[in-house]
């Protein structure tokens, strides 16, 4: 169903405290790991977002006592070998993350499971997911030749531990091998082609599972049981502050702080890329929890630079590419990002988005290739009506280039309850 429209006013500036929401890919390991567990675990700061939704209500129909209470998340596992079979199809909605995480988890269980998703996601990839679950012994089958959902996984086979080289760096390819990799007879390692995120590895040690890497590879050993800790605490999301930090960076007299954001290595590119732009930006109150580690980010407004970047920086800002967009609209000179041709399959072709959309806004500013964007810095921009194609994300760098240039108007703007429920409380304008 779509949204309602909404138009966002420029901003003359951006300035004080903003709270963002609790990590996305954080949240749903927190309640996926929990149900594995045999005790109940306090998750605090959960991203009560679609997407964290979908997850939660997957693991509820595979038999898991998980209890929403306010803010809190209360998850008492049957351990890990407590999941039942479910009655119907699971439906993981817009969710990659879920979608592919459950389906390691599925491909280990001793019953059958068939997973559906919304329009989006039933367009988008699953073969990488698939392929290597596998040759692990997993029985799988989907639509389209075992690449699209809906998907049925047979239960009942016992797995092998395999070495796997991914093709494409995923952390959530990689999650679901590691997952299936928990119920194996033998050790399974993972080499990937650059390190993505690795929420995965760090919150699994947590509960006790060995893990070893070694370079670009990643050995999991299999596991007898998990063991939880009592409290999780989710660290707000990086992918969700990017939007105000390239909003202050490129509004005057802007400064900001957004507090207590995890800032991961393997989630932190959007910070260096800006830096290497001119961008001011400062990490304060640094600390972990977890295994995570989080800081308050302070932005002030800056002149920006084009900048060249690819390779193994990619997926450590994957997701804040369109924010980046944004951010080079405003940098002088011409910035070019190679490398993201994995951005044509995520909750939209984003390429082709920004494309078509962003340039509805500053004419003939954004170029894209099979695998790289080009962004003509400094050009003008005017006020337009643009299409968010259901993606979150474009609806949010959508928003924040209007605020910073000269408006927009939105055609979906509740698509940002996937990750980020509350984003117009700062920017928000009713047609
Ligand atoms: C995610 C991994 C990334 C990212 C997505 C969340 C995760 O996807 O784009 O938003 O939580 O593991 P890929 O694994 O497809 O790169």
């Amino acid at each position: 169903m779509k949204g309602r429209a909404m138009k966002i006013l420029p901003i003359e500036n951006l300035r004080g405290e903003i709270k963002v929401p609790g990590d996305k890919s954080i949240s749903h390991r927190s309640v996926i790991f929990s149900s594995l567990a045999s005790s109940t675990v306090e998750i605090e700061n959960f991203l009560h977002g679609a997407d964290c939704l979908s997850t939660v209500d997957c693991m509820k129909k595979f038999g898991v006592d998980v209890q929403i209470d306010g803010e809190k998340v209360f998850v008492t596992g049957n351990g890990l070998r407590g999941l039942r079979e479910p009655e119907n199809i699971l439906d993981a909605g817009n969710s990659g993350t879920t979608l592919r995480l459950l389906l390691g988890l599925a491909a280990a269980q001793n019953f059958n499971t068939t997973f559906t998703g919304d329009d989006s996601l039933r367009q988008r990839p699953m073969g990488r997911v698939i392929k290597p679950l596998a040759e692990m012994g997993a029985s799988i089958v989907g639509r389209n030749g075992n690449k699209n959902l809906p998907i049925t996984v047979i239960g009942g086979k016992n797995l092998c531990g395999i070495t796997y080289e991914m093709p494409v760096a995923s952390a959530q390819v990689k999650s679901a091998i590691i997952l299936a990799a928990l119920y194996a007879e033998n050790p399974t390692t993972i080499i990937e082609p650059a390190p993505s995120r690795d929420h995965t590895e760090k919150m699994l040690s947590a509960f006790g599972v060995q893990i070893e890497k070694v370079g670009n590879a990643i050995k999991i050993f299999p596991a007898k049981s998990l063991t939880a800790p009592e409290k999780i605490i989710v660290p707000n999301d990086i992918s969700s502050a990017a939007y105000w930090i390239v909003l202050a960076a490129v509004t005057k007299n802007s400064a900001v702080t957004i507090k207590n954001v995890g800032v991961n290595q393997t989630r932190t590119g959007i910070l260096d890329v800006l830096k290497n732009m001119g961008a001011a930006i400062e990490l304060e109150n640094l600390h972990e929890s977890g295994g995570e580690l989080s800081a308050d980010i302070k932005v002030t407004s800056s002149k920006l630079r084009s900048v060249e970047i690819g390779g193994a920086i990619i997926p450590r800002l994957i997701d804040e590419v369109p924010a980046l967009a944004v951010a080079a609209a405003f940098a002088e000179g011409t910035t070019i990002i190679h490398d993201v041709g994995e951005l044509r399959v995520k909750e939209s072709d984003r390429l082709n988005a920004i494309v078509n959309e962003f340039n509805k806004i500053s004419r003939g500013s954004f170029e894209a290739t099979a695998t790289d964007l080009i962004v003509h810095g400094g050009r003008e921009k005017i006020f337009a009506e643009c299409k968010t194609y259901a993606d979150h994300r474009i609806a949010m760098a959508l928003s924040i280039f209007g605020a910073a240039a000269n408006g927009v108007e939105i055609d979906d703007a509740d698509c940002v309850k996937i990750s980020y429920p509350n984003f117009f409380q700062f920017v928000m304008r009713n047609t």
